[in-house]
């Protein structure tokens, strides 16, 4: 499918979506906590979304069973929220949600501490998000769309870390996923152009050791392969002809 370039009337949609799930994450910020469940964390963001009338988009999304995903320590992405998790003191946890607002689309994610953590994971956490930072300098027309994994993957490598290669950003808008993969690693094509109008869900998953990760038996959660820590940030970002808009910020 070639990569959809949006009208002004959905970009205001895709806004109220993007302002909608930010509300939502600093909530879920102010919860995270030692002693919380991921459940707890699951049913206040599902909370959130629904008071604002809108839809918690990963529900039952390819039968995925929770509103917001709750990633813990190694866990990579697309931990399923459980009474019998709860957050520990020196934990991080990675918190990914989606919003339908009239048919359209936000998705972000966050990755926090709880409580007091180690610097080693304090670290991790900051550069995840400057390598999207990173990345999204190259976010606007007249880039193309590699040139942002490239900046990803490079920053990322840079600190020695495992830039995660089996899960990518996407483009998004009336469906969660959309044309086109985004790659957090370096690629040798510079990939296709970038218009005004597009948007994009743009999400480093980094890993303190190896980049390989592994799938549990549930079928969703995923982790990393040697059990190291794991950050993951994400916003949705409309590409515009100068500095890209964070619709999710
Ligand atoms: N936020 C994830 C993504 O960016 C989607 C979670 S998958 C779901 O692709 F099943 F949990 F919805
Ligand atoms: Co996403």
């Amino acid at each position: 499918m070639p990569i959809s370039i949006k009208s002004e009337r959905e970009i205001e949609l895709m806004r109220e979506a993007g302002r909608i799930l930010k509300i939502t994450h600093d909530e879920l910020a102010k919860a995270v906590r030692p002693g919380i469940s991921t459940f707890e964390l699951n049913r206040i963001g599902e909370e959130v979304i629904r008071s604002y009338g809108c839809i918690p988009s990963f529900l039952n999304y390819e039968g995925y069973p929770a509103s917001i995903c709750v990633s813990v320590n190694d866990e990579v992405v697309h931990g399923i929220p459980s009474k019998k998790r709860i957050l520990q003191e020196g934990d991080i946890v990675s918190l990914d949600a989606g919003v339908i607002y009239k048919g359209y689309h936000s998705d972000a994610a966050r990755t926090h501490a709880v409580g007091q953590i180690s610097d080693e994971a304090a670290k991790l956490i900051e550069v995840t998000k400057q390598a999207f930072f990173e990345g999204i300098k190259y976010a606007k027309e007249g880039c193309r769309l590699y040139d942002i994994s490239n900046a990803i993957g490079e920053y990322a490598r840079s600190f020695g870390y495992g830039v995660v290669e089996d899960l990518v950003g996407h483009g998004i808008g009336q469906n969660l996923h959309e044309d086109p993969q985004i790659p957090n690693f370096p690629m040798t094509r510079r990939g296709p152009k970038l218009q005004a109008g597009m948007t994009l869900a743009i999400e480093p998953m980094i890993n303190i050791g190896t980049h390989k990760v592994a799938w549990l038996d549930d079928d969703w959660t995923v982790v990393s392969w040697d059990g190291s820590l794991s950050a993951h940030y994400e916003n949705t970002v409309l590409i515009t002809k100068g500095e890209p808009e964070l619709l999710t910020i």
